[in-house]
């Protein structure tokens, strides 16, 4: 009989044999495994940063993201939504998932508390082409929460940051107040090696940025388009005035990526849910080139 820490589970289980944490989420992928939230950091009015752990410290071992890819959180009793991770894969331990107050679910998990408990299933989802990026410039551009995806990106090239060429990233909000990671930001601000472009469409008196759509700070970048990838991540009328950006600046169009949500149940190909023609937006992407996310009707 499995001890408490020897759980056996599904087809993979033999009588006597010990799953490592790999086996254990390979044998049965519906499972969400519990994880405490550690910390929580109000970002802004309806954004809060929440840190979570795998309590099962096989799991926790075996869990391995790459920037892009998003999970399934589960809250007991009222139900699941996918969520990019937002760390680094380069930290270990622990996940980062930045989360708006939308309906039930994230205004429940909103109400949750360090401590507490939810499940978690993946991660999921094709991520952006990090090793391919190596050796290149990257151009950036996120907009509104589309910082949560492209968080775990900049903060992945940032710990191996001499693996890469000039990063440059921009980010636009509506206003300042919906400005998120803002001390990150600053700190990125004071680096030789990123160029940042902080951009909102309408300043207050506290701001003394770039004003203006987040295509605006294009007019000053000087892009190498042989070398250069670009990646992006915001609402849906942004992508194809970014693309548009970048195409002026001779990026090719299979080196330009970029997320995209869709409505998703199980996140892993198997429900239909998120099927938009031939594509499953959950394994297909949520990260695609252009060429492929023109094929996904009304993305471009
Ligand atoms: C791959 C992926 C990654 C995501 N990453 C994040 C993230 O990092 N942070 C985050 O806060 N949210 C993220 N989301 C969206 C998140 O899953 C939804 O906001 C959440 O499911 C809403 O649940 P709810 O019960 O709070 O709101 P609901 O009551 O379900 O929805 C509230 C409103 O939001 C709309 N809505 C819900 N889900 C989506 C969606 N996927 N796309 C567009 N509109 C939607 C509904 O139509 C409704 O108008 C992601 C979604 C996907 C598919
Ligand atoms: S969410 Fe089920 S197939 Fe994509």
């Amino acid at each position: 009989m499995p001890t408490s820490t020897q759980v056996a589970v599904g087809p993979l289980a033999h009588a006597g044999s010990v799953m490592d944490g790999a086996q254990l989420m390979a044998a049965n992928p519906y499972r969400p495994w519990e994880a405490r939230i550690t910390s929580i950091t109000p970002l802004t009015e309806n954004e809060k940063l929440f840190e979570f752990r795998l309590i099962d410290e096989r799991i926790r071992d075996a869990f391995h993201h790459e920037p892009g890819q998003f999970v399934e959180v589960s809250i007991f009793g009222v139900g699941e939504a996918p969520i990019s991770i937002s760390s680094s894969p380069s930290k270990s331990g622990f996940i980062e998932l930045c989360v708006r107050r939308m309906g039930e679910f994230t205004t429940r998990l909103h109400e949750m508390q360090c401590g507490d408990i939810v499940g978690l299933r993946g991660p999921y989802g094709r991520p952006f082409p990090f090793d391919d990026m190596r050796g290149h410039d990257v151009l950036l551009v996120a907009g509104g929460l589309g910082i949560a995806p492209l968080r775990s990106l900049i903060n992945n090239i940032h710990d191996e940051r001499s693996d890469f060429g000039n990063v440059t990233i921009i980010y636009g909000s509506k206003n300042p107040r919906e400005v998120m990671f803002r001390e990150q930001f600053e700190m990125w601000r004071h680096r030789k090696d990123f160029d940042l472009y902080l951009t909102v469409d309408h300043p207050d008196d506290t701001w003394d940025g770039e004003v203006g759509l987040v295509t605006a700070p294009f007019a000053h970048l000087d892009v190498d388009p042989r070398n250069t990838f670009g990646a992006i991540c915001g609402p849906p009328v942004m992508y194809r005035f970014v693309v548009e950006e970048m195409r002026k600046k001779g990026i090719p169009y299979d080196r330009i990526y970029m997320s995209f949500e869709r409505h998703m149940k199980c996140g892993m190909g198997k429900c239909g849910h998120c099927q938009v023609g031939h594509q499953y937006c959950c394994i297909d992407g949520p990260v695609f080139n252009y060429w492929e996310a023109k094929n996904i009707q009304g993305s471009m």
